[in-house]
């Protein structure tokens, strides 16, 4: 049956707005959470309301919950400052969502290759928040994207600006294997997800129609841009004392976690449920590459 009302946490973020667009596109009351609701009161449907909501905190988690039929949590956190940590957003705050979802529909957004023993303290406490999550709440549905690309997007815009550069470095040979998603079929998953019961409980792992290599991915984007420009591979460890000397600086251009996450391919398991089982089909890069450049 379709929720009625859905709390969106994340609701700001690149994801979390193309969440909302298509519960709102689906007929849905939205109700935004977000640390800074006075930013939210513009250019909104009047479907959509907004409420302070840090998922730190539960009180303000179960406020946000309350009279909503499902949950989405799209929060992310990906490099830590003063304050704010993996551990206290990724695992306690998202299990304080599935606490105050309890007895809704929800919805977790987490990432492919989550795993406790990554060498990323990003990815590992996104592996623990998926178990602090089926903890709290058996019938969460966890949705894993690889990595997300749409218009105004950080994933296309860095790749932009590097191939700008005279010589674009590599991560290692640019081996890497990804498997973009386009952000609306992503968006449109969490509503399916949301409305099909056969989803409930179960994890997906979502990658876009094409997998390429990060080198084929800068060909294309230079392809779509009418540059020509050489590519030149960089070893790991050079990248590696590079997050190091970083951070040092307050906004660091580069960290340990992003260094590590270009070490592994962030593909989806032919063995775990995707798009398929959710009937969608989703969008190539390739292909959706230039609108989303435009
Ligand atoms: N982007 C990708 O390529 C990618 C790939 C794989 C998985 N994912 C996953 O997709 C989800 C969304 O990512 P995104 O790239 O859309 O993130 P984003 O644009 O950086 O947005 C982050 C969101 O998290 C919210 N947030 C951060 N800390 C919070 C806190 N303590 N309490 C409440 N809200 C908080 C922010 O809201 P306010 O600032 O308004 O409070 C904002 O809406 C995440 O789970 C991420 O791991 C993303």
């Amino acid at each position: 049956m379709a929720k009625e009302r859905v709390t969106v946490f994340g609701g700001t973020g690149f994801l979390g707005r193309r969440i909302v667009a298509a519960l709102v596109a689906a007929g849905r009351d939205v109700r935004v959470a977000t640390r800074h609701p006075e930013q939210e009161e513009a250019a909104r449907d009047d479907r959509v309301e907004s409420i302070a909501a840090d998922v730190r905190n539960p009180e303000a988690v179960a406020r946000a919950v309350q009279g909503a039929d499902a949950v989405v949590n799209a929060v992310a956190l990906y490099v830590e400052a003063q304050g704010l940590d993996f551990e206290s957003v990724h695992v306690r705050g998202a299990r304080n969502v599935a606490h105050g979802a309890e007895g809704r529909s929800l919805v977790h957004i987490s990432g492919i290759g989550a795993s406790e023993t990554s060498l990323s303290a990003y990815v590992q406490a996104r592996a623990r928040g998926e178990g602090a999550v089926r903890e709290a709440c058996n019938n969460a549905t966890i949705l894993r994207p690889s990595v997300l690309f749409g218009p105004n997007d950080s994933f296309l815009s860095t790749l932009d600006a590097v191939t700008r550069l005279p010589l674009v470095p590599l991560f290692g040979r640019g081996d890497t294997r990804l498997q973009p998603v386009h952000v609306d079929d992503l968006a449109k998953a969490v509503v399916h997800a949301m409305d099909d019961p056969a989803a409930t409980g179960r994890i997906f792992e979502l990658g876009g129609a094409g997998t390429y290599g990060y080198r084929e991915i800068l060909a294309l984007v230079m392809a779509a841009r009418g540059r020509r420009r050489w590519l030149v591979p960089v070893p790991f460890a050079v990248w590696h004392l590079l997050a190091v000397i970083a951070a040092v600086l307050p906004n660091p251009p580069l960290t340990r976690d992003q260094v590590l996450l270009m070490c592994e391919d962030s593909v989806a398991s032919p063995d775990a449920p995707g798009f398929a089982e959710l009937g969608i089909a989703p969008r190539d890069f390739a292909d959706a590459l230039s609108e989303c450049l435009r």
